[in-house]
């Protein structure tokens, strides 16, 4: 479920954080926090009107991460990526502009990846961002299958090195 033994390094969150809509996006997901490298950085370079969705499976990492996290605008849940469409009905939000995430997709059944990617599609708006960054190039053609545009970015400072993809349809 955890996919890593430690968490990522700032060289990953750096090309993770390259893409995201900062200045235009209203609403963010983060996918698998863990103990919460990303999130940190997202939050700082959250815009002032944009809200920040945490989905979290792990009840260590979502308690610790909940006790950490005091921004107002950023809303840490205990659930499922898979559930990313109820979750942000009932957070009041239609849409994500981007979806960043650090779920261990090939690690996963394929019918919970299926019904996981299904949910960030769904969720996105006409020109929103998905991010994922995976150990391996497996995951490309199953991207490009989704996306009309994939583009990958190689993070060579991490253990292990990771694939940042980052997916849209504009
Ligand atoms: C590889 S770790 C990434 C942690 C952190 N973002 C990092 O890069 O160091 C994957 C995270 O996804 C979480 N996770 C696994 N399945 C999940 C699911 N279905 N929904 C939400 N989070 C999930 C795990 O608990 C873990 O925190």
């Amino acid at each position: 479920m955890v996919g890593s033994l430690i968490p990522s390094s700032r060289f990953l969150a750096k090309k993770m954080l390259h893409n995201i809509p900062f200045q235009n996006a209203k609403v963010i997901v983060e996918l698998g926090p863990g103990t919460g490298i990303f999130t940190e950085k997202i939050i700082e370079k959250l815009a002032p009107d944009t809200h920040l969705v945490v989905i979290e499976l792990n009840d260590v990492f979502y308690q610790n991460l909940s006790a950490k996290v005091t921004n107002e605008h950023c809303h840490i849940v205990h659930g499922s990526a898979s559930d990313l469409g109820k979750i942000l009905q009932d957070l009041g939000f239609e849409k994500a502009d981007c979806v960043v995430s650090s779920l261990p997709l090939t690690n996963f059944p394929k019918d919970l990846r299926i019904d996981i990617m299904n949910a960030v599609t769904d969720c996105l708006t006409p020109t929103g961002t998905f991010i994922q960054f995976q150990y391996t190039l497996q995951s490309k053609k199953h991207f490009q299958r989704i996306f009309k545009h994939v583009s990958i970015n190689y993070a060579a400072f991490n253990f292990p090195p990771a694939f940042v993809y980052c997916c849209s349809n504009s």
